[in-house]
């Protein structure tokens, strides 16, 4: 018999799938394919950007089965240990009706050679899932992550909204993902054990933070897992051999998001789409960002401290937490540490992190009066593209004079940086186009950027300069009596001449 802890156990179509001692680095693509013949999971790119592979994961939280389309070809399979996996297999029977989402992409023709349409099936199948009646947003940001190549999206999008208005079917209705038997599965697949496989460098799933603190300090060559958007790629793109790697998805405390009086504090487990929700209920002026982050099936795996250990110059998310003065909680054994994350880079993908410390969680300081902020990421697409550049401002103005000012950039250096000669020289006055004029040219002692296929160096400063000229016709100061509001983002309202006052 096999060893229970080092055997990785998931539910498929209410069975339990057992794989003793997997590589640690096999793709859930990989197992259900290759071990489980659902060839309907196709590979299309292998890097988590054309959705062939969407499955939906279900996980057990607080007595409810949470579902969300995951990429397959990323996700490593260690990490689906006790959870359930759907696949567009799952949905329906040779002998059943289709399900109510397979059932309107043939009513609207939304598939023509059928290699894209399993994902595009299981993304609408979450969404169908969450949100009966989902509008045509909620459509378009559910497909952010699948790309079609020869039907057109505009029938595809009309499955969408067509598949809420079909009755409920007997197989994957809304009330049999939350049933009883479909609940009892998954509580009967909770560990008390830790998974811990031997094959290739190994793998372990510590289940509380001490646990993984330990294991790290005594292992420091490890390799930090967390929703794997990151390293997955390393694995299918680069053919890189991992070391013995510590998996951080099974601590519960590492998964929480903390709404406290001085601000948020996010775990290191916790999705992007669950921390870009929570950060942009707090600062609504960050819902176009979030919405332009990857895709989100990446965003239901990837995490947002997996993007600020990962480092990368050009991660989306740095420049607003930059901008608002992020912290980072940094753990190493028994030993805890705040640093500012704008103290954290320290050169090209190079961190302040020490050999067996992890990043536990990031605060983000609660908003105060007065502060406003604005956030832009300029790329070729609006969904699931890479920044040229990404930049974010946050103000706080008194009688319309700048008190405080925060910039972080991406795109613009080898780390993510703040803008402080910008800062500056905007510091103390109104955003006047003197102003304004010298921040735009303080950003040249502030940043010298690469040239590369994304964007030329002169590219990449002009626009962070015409970033900060829209941040000043974007952006209106306090009168002095007090009747405006301090500068406030103001969404998509047309520029107003007054939006900029004078020295
Ligand atoms: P992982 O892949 O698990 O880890 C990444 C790195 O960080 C590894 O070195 C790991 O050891 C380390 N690490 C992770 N967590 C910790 C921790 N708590 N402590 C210490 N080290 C840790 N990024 C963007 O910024 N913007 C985008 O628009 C974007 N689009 C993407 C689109 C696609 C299709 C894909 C595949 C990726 C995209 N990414 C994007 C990159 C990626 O999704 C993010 O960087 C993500 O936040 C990484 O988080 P993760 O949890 O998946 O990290
Ligand atoms: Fe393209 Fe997975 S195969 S996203
Ligand atoms: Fe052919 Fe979408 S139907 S790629």
């Amino acid at each position: 018999m096999s060893d229970p802890s080092a055997t990785v156990r998931f539910v498929l179509d209410g069975c339990t799938i057992e794989i003793a001692d997997p590589p640690p680095t096999e793709t859930l693509l990989q197992c259900l394919r290759d071990r489980l013949g659902r060839h309907g999971v196709k590979e299309g790119c292998a890097e988590g950007d054309c959705g062939a592979c969407t499955v939906v994961l279900g996980e057990l939280h607080a007595g409810q089965v949470d579902y969300r389309a995951v990429n397959a070809c990323i996700r490593l399979l260690p990490t689906v240990d006790g959870r359930e996996v759907v696949t567009a297999e799952s949905l329906s029977a040779a002998d059943a009706p289709l399900h109510p989402v397979q059932q309107a992409m043939v009513d609207c023709h939304a598939s023509q050679c059928g290699f894209c349409t399993p994902g595009f099936v299981m993304s609408l199948f979450a969404l169908w899932l969450a949100h009966p009646d989902a509008d045509r947003e909620a459509v378009l940001d559910a497909l952010s992550g699948n790309l079609c190549r020869c039907t057109g999206y505009r029938p595809i999008i009309d499955a969408g909204l067509m598949m809420g208005r079909l009755p409920e079917p007997d197989r994957w209705s809304r009330a049999d993902a939350q049933s009883p038997e479909r609940r009892d599965r998954l509580t009967a697949l909770k560990r008390s054990d830790t998974l811990q496989l031997s094959t290739d460098a190994g793998f372990a799933a510590p289940r509380s933070v001490d646990e993984l603190a330990q294991v790290l300090e005594s292992q420091p060559q490890a390799l930090v897992l967390a929703g794997g958007t990151d390293v997955g790629l390393w694995v299918t793109k680069q053919l890189r051999e991992l070391p013995f790697i510590v998996y951080l998805g099974e601590v519960a405390e590492l998964r929480q998001i903390l709404a406290q009086p001085d601000g948020l504090h996010i775990g290191a487990a916790v999705p992007l789409s669950e921390a870009f929700a929570a950060l942009v209920e707090a600062w609504p002026e960050l819902r176009e960002l979030a919405q332009r982050f990857a895709s989100l099936p990446v965003c239901n795996s990837g995490t947002l401290c997996g993007n600020i250990a990962n480092g990368s110059p050009i991660g989306d998310s740095m420049p607003a937490l930059l901008a608002l003065g992020a912290e980072l909680e940094l753990r190493r054994g028994e030993r805890v540490r705040r640093l500012a994350l704008d103290a954290f880079y320290l050169g090209y993908r190079r961190t302040a992190l020490e050999p067996g410390e992890f990043v536990a969680a990031v605060q983000v300081p609660a908003r105060r009066p007065g502060q406003s902020l604005r956030a832009w990421k300029v790329s070729k697409r609006f969904d699931q593209d890479i920044s040229a550049v990404c930049m974010a401002v946050q103000l706080e103005a008194r009688d319309g004079v700048v008190s405080r000012v925060r910039i972080g950039c991406g795109g613009m250096a080898a780390i993510p940086k703040r803008a402080t000669h910008a800062e500056a020289a905007l510091t103390g006055r109104t955003l006047s186009p003197a102003a304004i004029d010298d921040a735009v040219r303080a950003l040249s002692s502030d940043f010298s950027p690469m040239s590369d296929m994304r964007a030329s160096a002169g590219y990449r400063l002009e626009v962070a300069g015409n970033l900060l000229r829209r941040l000043a016709l974007d952006s209106h100061a306090q009168d002095a009596t007090g009747a405006r509001a301090a500068l406030t983002a103001r969404g998509d309202r047309p520029l107003r001449l007054d939006d900029v006052s004078a020295d």
